[in-house]
């Protein structure tokens, strides 16, 4: 199979993920849950990871980094957590449901929003932001790169924007964490929502949050702490108030070892493979007659993926056709970003979303492009 999802989830993860995994789950014990062996074994790989991720995102403190299962939870517990009736907050129309949802949930609750439209690239530029602040604004929250399109924002300038307001700023990397570096005090970022298991390599089930020093969030879940057990509340102590219950230790083990395959491997020699396979492909089909490429490809920086259609035809009908007739494996459909398809006009046909990961090779991309080139003459 040549697997072209790898913005959906990372199907080839690198051998020492694998071992880290299946070694914690023949040893750890239940982190931060007692003093037996097997216990402080846990417990000590899960502190060391945060360090790791602390470092890996350039947080000033390891404690400040709190597991999850996924950007999703993330993402659920950074805008639930933080806003409340009376906030404006600013977010935009690339967005994945992982953002639009709760922030939907919240604007039933008294919360304002601002929703920036793309222009004709499927890009907001960060100007766009600063002209929507109000005098209640509270948070702006974006994505740094769209999963749609693989359009990256300048959450550098857009941070600078949100500290020169004084706001919160959340930032969604899931596409873009393991490939760009993030830099959460540079950027200005008050709360970074990652995932493990797609550019990070690592494991399904594990992803996190950076909360900046100083910034305080409500607990999506309450109760474990392993801490403070005659209290009736929640600790509030980082990272243990973000971490209810007994954490995915065995995935947490699988993530370190990822986080330490990108440091040793390098986040750029990563990046340029990954962007050197997207621009190869880019350049193998933007010649198709009838194939039409969505998203902005003037930078030479931006996320692995190119999605496109033929024609009018269904993107499910063009992927089952690759799966089914040349055993290429893409994502089709809506892909959780209903705005974004609305945008660029997406939202009945689908879209076909050719995404690369490290492992990806040249031949791949070829075979790809060549049986894209035999469906548009054989479907169009
Ligand atoms: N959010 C993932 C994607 O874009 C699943 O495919």
């Amino acid at each position: 199979m040549i697997y072209l999802d790898n913005a959906a989830t990372t199907i080839r993860k690198p051998d020492p993920v694998v071992e880290a995994v299946a070694g914690a789950m023949r040893s750890l014990g239940n982190a931060g849950r007692g003093v037996n062996h097997a216990s402080l074994k846990a417990s000590r790989n899960v502190f060391e990871v945060r360090e790791l991720l602390a470092a890996f995102f350039h947080g000033t403190d390891p404690s400040r980094i709190a597991f999850t299962a996924n950007s999703t939870e993330s993402l659920n517990i950074a805008i639930k957590g933080t806003l409340k009736k009376g906030d404006h907050v600013i977010s935009t129309v690339l967005e994945h449901n992982s953002v639009l949802r709760p922030l939907y949930e919240m604007e039933a609750k008294g919360v304002e929003l601002t929703l920036l439209p793309a222009d004709e690239y499927g890009m907001v530029e960060p100007e766009a932001f600063a002209k929507a602040i109000r005098k209640h604004t509270r948070a702006i929250i974006c994505t740094h790169g769209s999963n749609l399109t693989g359009n990256l924002l300048d959450i550098k300038a857009i941070g600078r924007i949100a500290a020169d307001h004084d706001l919160l700023f959340i930032v969604d990397a899931s596409q873009t964490a393991g490939i760009f570096d993030i830099d959460v005090e540079q950027m200005k970022i008050s709360i970074l929502c990652f995932t493990g298991h797609k550019s990070m390599l690592g494991p399904q089930g594990t992803g996190g949050l950076y909360v900046r020093e100083g910034v305080d969030v409500r607990p999506l879940l309450t109760g474990g702490s392993g801490i403070k057990t005659f209290q009736r509340e929640h600790p509030a102590d980082m990272p243990v108030a973000l971490e209810a219950g007994t954490q995915n230790g065995h995935g947490i083990a699988g993530l370190g070892a990822a986080v330490d395959f990108i440091n040793k491997t390098g986040m750029d020699v990563i990046r340029e493979r990954e962007l050197g396979l997207m621009w190869s492909f880019y350049r193998q089909v933007t010649d198709i007659d009838g194939l039409v490429v969505y998203g902005d490809f003037r930078w030479r920086l931006r996320c692995p993926i190119v999605t496109f259609n033929l024609g009018n035809c269904d993107s499910a009908l063009v992927g089952d056709a690759l799966s089914e007739n040349y055993d290429i494996s893409v994502r089709t459909g809506g892909h959780c970003a209903p705005l974004m398809h609305r945008a660029l006009g997406t939202a009945g046909q689908g879209a076909v979303r050719v995404s690369f990961s490290y492992y990806n090779t040249e031949e791949e991309v070829s075979r790809t492009a060549n049986a894209l080139k035999e469906l548009a003459e054989e479907l169009l």
